[in-house]
């Protein structure tokens, strides 16, 4: 059995990120995951610079980096306008992204849940055409910092609709990290009425320290795809509360020892980690890269 690991460190590690990172930064650390093996790399986002400075340099990062063979490389685009940009750029692979809670739709892309979906019919129609591959978010699947409580049959909703309209996997997001296993475990057995498992994943942030519970049960219940971020980098700039995804080293520490593949070398992964947290002068999130008696 193997697992897909969607790595999503420079755009949601770096999103949040108040200092500019120089876009040769991010390049490189693009790179050194692609040398790793991981086999989804998700690059950059289409979105607007006044909302996200830090994705400013989008065409750029798309351009430099080195695109191995087998490797995705999608990037956020939150409407018609970054679908257009992003295949300019050399896309091939997209992500959409809308939520279970309203408030949180609104703070995040200053609409409701229903226009973004209608948003989001333009952005798949164009993909078809275009031959690109679109992926599809739900965020607040288990909670939301301005709405509090989120109903799984909600989430099921808009996965649904995503679904429907195209999207090849829906990626269920504990955007403020506030799930435990048990809200896991009753969110996917909605969600799953819906969409088929095989197509979901699930992207944990690792506010409450629950993520990697959070993960192993939902692979329990067939999930085949995680999304992680290197170091434990990253939140949503338009989540209060939110900390970093649950950090790949120690994803794939925990897979490994499971006996699940995910191709990923570790030790590359943890230079990459390095690399990164070096360039941001930052500590790692990563227990794994913290711990000391390497195995
Ligand atoms: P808006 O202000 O409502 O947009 O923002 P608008 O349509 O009214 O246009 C205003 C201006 O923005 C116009 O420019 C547009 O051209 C421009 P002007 O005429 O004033 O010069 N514009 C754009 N520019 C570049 N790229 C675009 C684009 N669209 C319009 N795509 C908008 C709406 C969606 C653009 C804005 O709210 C936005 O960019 N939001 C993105 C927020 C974001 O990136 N959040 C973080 C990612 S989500 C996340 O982290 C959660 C996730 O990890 C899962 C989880 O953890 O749950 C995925
Ligand atoms: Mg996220």
């Amino acid at each position: 059995m193997g697992v897909k690991i969607v790595e999503v460190g420079p755009r949601d590690g770096l999103q949040n990120e108040k200092t500019l990172v120089p876009t040769e930064v991010k390049i490189h650390l693009i790179d050194m995951l692609s040398e790793a093996g991981l086999p989804v790399i998700e690059a950059t986002s289409f979105v607007s610079p006044e909302w996200v400075p830090q994705m400013a340099d989008q065409v750029e990062v798309m351009k430099g980096i080195n695109r191995r063979p087998g490797v995705s490389y999608p990037v956020l685009t939150p409407n018609l306008k970054g679908f257009q940009a992003a295949v300019k750029a050399g896309a091939a692979e997209v992500a959409i992204f809308g939520a279970a809670s309203e408030l949180f739709s609104k703070k995040n892309i200053n609409c409701s849940v229903d226009e973004s979906l209608q948003r989001f019919e333009e952005v798949t129609k164009a993909a078809k055409e275009a031959g690109v591959r679109v992926r599809g978010y739900v965020s607040c699947v288990l909670g939301c910092p301005y709405e509090g409580q989120v109903s799984p049959d909600k989430v099921a909703q808009v996965a649904k609709r995503l679904y429907s309209m195209g999207c090849y996997e829906i990626s269920l997001g504990d955007t403020i990290g506030v799930g435990t296993p048990g809200g896991m475990a009753e969110l996917l057995e909605a969600v799953s009425r819906e969409v088929p498992v095989d197509a979901l994943a699930v992207h944990c942030h690792d506010t409450y320290g629950q993520a990697l519970a959070n993960i192993l049960i939902a692979l329990q219940m067939g999930i085949s795809v995680v999304d992680s971020s290197v170091a434990g980098l990253g939140g949503c700039p338009y989540a209060q509360g939110a900390s970093g995804n649950v950090a790949t080293e120690d994803v794939v520490y925990m897979l490994h020892g499971l006996g699940i593949q995910t191709g990923v070398d570790l030790p590359k992964l943890m230079d990459a980690g390095a690399f990164i947290c070096r360039s941001l002068n930052r500590k790692t999130s990563s227990k794994v890269a913290q711990a000391t008696c390497k195995l």
